[in-house]
């Protein structure tokens, strides 16, 4: 299987997975991303047995429309029973680096809701360390240069991604050359920087289940 097969089987294995839980009234968070997008094409055909989803980014929240599957806002929707989303990088504890599309900030907020976090990645995302993909970081823009000299002090080396904007109006530095040892002490470190919106480390909260593709099948990682 090649990779774009890999990401529709665990977003199928995730709908698999969530299906015998799901309730009239239940409400699902949703990633951002390719391997996110395999999970709410999959989810399509369940969209008669749950009530609709909050979505991490507006490209989710428009491809879940383009479903017929109901939004709501996070702020009216309570505890949600699954957030289920991708990754850049996962370790064996299911600390992730995400960030990669930029959505981190409501993936984090979403994630944070949820009673279960199932992340779903093809094994290309399986890593022993932490921190070759770039460590993105969201920023109020008129913090930027501050913020990259911050991270320079951390031994990271932050790049500006030209061009991009985040659905919160705020811009991204990706670090890299980040020596990750502790992923919990340096997100809270680096999310302690004035000026930072949030982190790619989701660490402090990681996930709880992993639906890791691999050449051999979907393999279930608690
Ligand atoms: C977006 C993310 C994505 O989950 C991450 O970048 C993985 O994306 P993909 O599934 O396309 O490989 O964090 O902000």
């Amino acid at each position: 299987m090649n990779q774009d097969q890999l990401k529709q089987a665990v977003g199928q294995a995730a709908v698999d997975y969530i299906k015998p839980h799901l309730q009239k009234d239940s409400i699902i968070g949703v990633g951002t991303g390719s391997t996110a997008n395999c999970f709410i094409d999959a989810l399509a055909e369940l969209k008669n047995d749950f009530d609709g989803a909050v979505a991490s980014s507006e490209a989710t929240a428009e491809r879940l429309k383009s479903h017929g599957i109901p939004v709501y806002d996070l702020n009216s929707s309570g505890t949600l029973d699954f957030y289920i989303d991708g990754a850049d990088e996962t370790n064996d504890h299911l600390q992730l680096i995400k960030g990669g599309g930029g959505a981190l900030t409501r993936e984090k907020i979403v994630a944070a809701c949820a009673k279960e976090f199932i992340c779903i990645a093809d094994e290309s995302k399986w890593v022993d360390l932490l921190g070759t993909f770039p460590l993105p970081v969201e920023v109020i823009p008129m913090a930027r240069s501050y913020v990259a000299r911050e991270l320079v002090a951390l031994g990271g080396d932050p790049v500006y991604r030209q061009g991009f904007v985040t659905d919160n109006g705020n811009v991204i530095l990706d670090v890299h050359n980040m020596s990750i040892q502790s992923a919990t002490a340096l997100e809270e470190r680096i999310n302690n920087i004035v000026g930072v919106v949030t982190n790619g480390l989701f660490a402090c909260r990681p996930a709880d289940v992993l639906l890791m593709g691999t050449a051999d099948g979907v393999k279930t990682i608690k």
